[in-house]
C-alpha cells in the first residue's frame, strides 16, 4: 500500500472543517449526498464522528463519517471519501484504519458499512482491510444502485 502523502494526518473534524466537509462530499457523490445542516449537526453529535485526512495543514485530503447507535455494537462507515487529486496514496486506507480504531475504543464489537456493488476501489480497499460480505441490497441508493453490506468482527 502507498503511504500517506508526507505531513498527512487523520484527526476528528471541527466546525472550522464544513465549509471543505461539503465541498468534498459534492465533488465525491452524485446521490446520497450529506448535505451541510447535516455535517454540522453530526460535527456536534455523541452518536456521530468525523474524522479527516488534512495535509500541512491544509487542505482536507480525506474524510469519514461514522455513526454509533445508542446501546449498539455496531458502528456504522457511512461515508468515506478522498479527494480526487490526492486518490491512490493511502488516504483511504490510513482513514480506514482510524475509523476502526474508533470503533474499537468505543467498545463495538463490529463495524458495518454498504457500498456501491460498481465501486471497485472502494471494495478492494473494504476487503483489503478485512471486511466481509454479508449482503447485497437491491436499489439501496436514491440513484437506483444496489449495495453490498459488509462487517468487520472487531473482537
Ligand atoms: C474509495 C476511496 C475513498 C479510496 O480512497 P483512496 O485514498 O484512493 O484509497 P487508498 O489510496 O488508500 O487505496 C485505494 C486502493 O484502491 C485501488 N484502486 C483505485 N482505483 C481502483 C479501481 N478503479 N479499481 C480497483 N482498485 C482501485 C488503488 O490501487 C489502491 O489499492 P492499493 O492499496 O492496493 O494500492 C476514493 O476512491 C473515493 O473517495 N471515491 C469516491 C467516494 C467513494 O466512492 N467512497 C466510498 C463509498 S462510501
Amino acid at each position: 500500500m502507498p503511504p500517506v502523502p508526507a505531513g498527512a494526518r487523520v484527526r476528528r473534524a471541527a466546525s472550522s472543517d464544513l465549509d471543505e466537509l461539503v465541498a468534498l462530499e459534492q465533488r465525491s457523490f452524485s446521490s446520497d449526498r450529506l448535505s451541510r445542516a447535516q455535517y454540522r449537526r453530526h460535527l456536534d453529535s455523541d452518536t456521530a464522528m468525523i474524522l479527516v485526512a488534512t495535509g500541512h495543514p491544509r487542505p482536507l485530503l480525506g474524510s469519514a463519517v461514522l455513526f454509533f447507535r445508542k446501546r449498539s455494537g455496531v458502528g456504522r462507515l457511512y461515508s468515506l471519501a478522498t479527494r480526487p487529486e490526492a486518490r491512490g496514496q493511502g488516504v483511504g486506507a490510513a482513514l480506514l484504519e482510524a475509523v476502526v480504531n474508533a470503533c474499537r475504543h468505543r467498545g463495538c464489537r463490529a463495524l458495518r458499512l454498504e457500498v456501491r456493488t460498481d465501486n471497485a476501489a472502494a471494495i478492494g480497499l473494504y476487503e483489503r482491510a478485512g471486511f466481509q460480505r454479508i449482503g447485497r441490497y437491491e436499489r439501496y441508493y436514491q440513484d437506483g444502485a444496489d449495495a453490498w453490506r459488509y462487517e468487520k468482527s472487531l473482537d
